[in-house]
């Protein structure tokens, strides 16, 4: 095992895969918690010591925890959503604790609370609350929704369709949130028990999101607002369980509500430089 005490979670994913692929540009050694250690496997061969992996799903809290000790700092990136990722994610912060882990730096979500419009960022919610009960030092990176998603919710027609409303998204760039971990890690003073909510840099509608999507691609993109039952309707075919069409569905109403409208200036105060626009995720900046 290489010598760490920095562990990071949802290295086979693309904020702490990122995050990981930096900290090894910067020769910081660390271990690579993932569900599937034989996937990165010739990566840490090839890294000459510097990481390590170990197995870590979020159901064993158990087996994470053998797999967390001796680390000082976890990056904890958020499970995938399921019904029961509440659950989950409260028995992986037991697990932090029992491993004697000193601090997490978590990817939480803007405006966590118990009633939330968007029903997924509830378990963020709880899952802070659970953090800071357990009494570790912590740093609560709350991402807005991913500016990089909006152009995977369009449809083979190029239409936006959600029940938004004329509500604002003020979204941020993974690649930001990813800076922003990294500068959080890299330098943990000024950052315990702190709460960062990273946004992009304005907040948008999705009318206003379509017509930059025309402007970028050059191809007619067009926000279609849809009531609540128009878009339980378009969404059925998938055949989603409840909670699953709850989440989807609030995506939207959340935006409409205006919880997700606010801009902050926590990306360009946590990384030194202004947070990435639509045009500049379109763009591949
Ligand atoms: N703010 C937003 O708009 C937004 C959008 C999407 C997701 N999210 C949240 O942000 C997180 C990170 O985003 P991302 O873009 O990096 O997602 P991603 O590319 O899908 O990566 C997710 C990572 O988490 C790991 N993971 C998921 N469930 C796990 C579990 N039960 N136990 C252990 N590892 C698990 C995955 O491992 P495997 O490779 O083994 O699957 C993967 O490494 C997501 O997991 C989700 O909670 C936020």
């Amino acid at each position: 095992m290489a010598h760490t005490t920095l562990g990071i979670t949802g290295a086979t994913g693309r904020i702490g895969g990122a995050v990981s692929r930096r900290l090894e540009e910067r020769g910081v050694a660390h271990r690579l918690l993932v569900r599937s250690p034989h996937r990165v496997a010739s990566h840490v061969a090839a890294a000459n010591g510097l990481l390590d992996a170990a197995t870590m799903d979020f159901a064993d809290p158990d087996g994470a925890a053998e797999s967390m000790a001796g680390l000082d700092t976890v990056f904890l990136v958020s499970a995938s959503e399921s019904a029961d990722r509440k659950q989950q994610q409260l028995a992986m912060v037991e697990a932090l604790s029992r491993a004697g882990v000193r601090r997490v730096v978590y990817t939480s979500f803007a405006a966590p609370a118990p009633d939330a419009t968007f029903t997924f960022a509830r378990t963020h919610y709880a899952t802070e609350q659970a953090i800071e009960r357990a009494g570790l030092e912590y740093t609560f990176l709350r991402d807005n929704f991913y500016l990089d998603v909006f152009p995977d919710f369009v449809s083979a027609d190029r239409v936006l369709r959600g029940p938004a409303g004329d509500g604002r998204v003020a979204a941020v760039a993974r690649a930001d949130v990813v800076d922003a971990a990294l500068a959080v890690l890299l330098d943990p003073r000024g950052h315990e028990r702190a709460a960062y909510t990273l946004t992009g840099p304005s907040a948008l509608t999705l009318d206003e999101m379509a017509r930059i999507m025309t402007r970028v691609t050059g191809q007619d993109h067009r926000y279609e607002p849809e009531t609540l039952e128009q878009a339980r309707a378009s969404r059925a075919g998938y055949d989603p369980e409840p909670w699953q069409m709850e989440g989807w569905l609030s995506t939207y109403t959340a935006i409409a509500s205006g919880e997700l409208s606010r801009v902050t200036n926590d990306v360009q105060m946590l990384t030194g430089h202004p947070p990435r626009s639509l045009e500049d995720v379109l763009r591949g900046a």
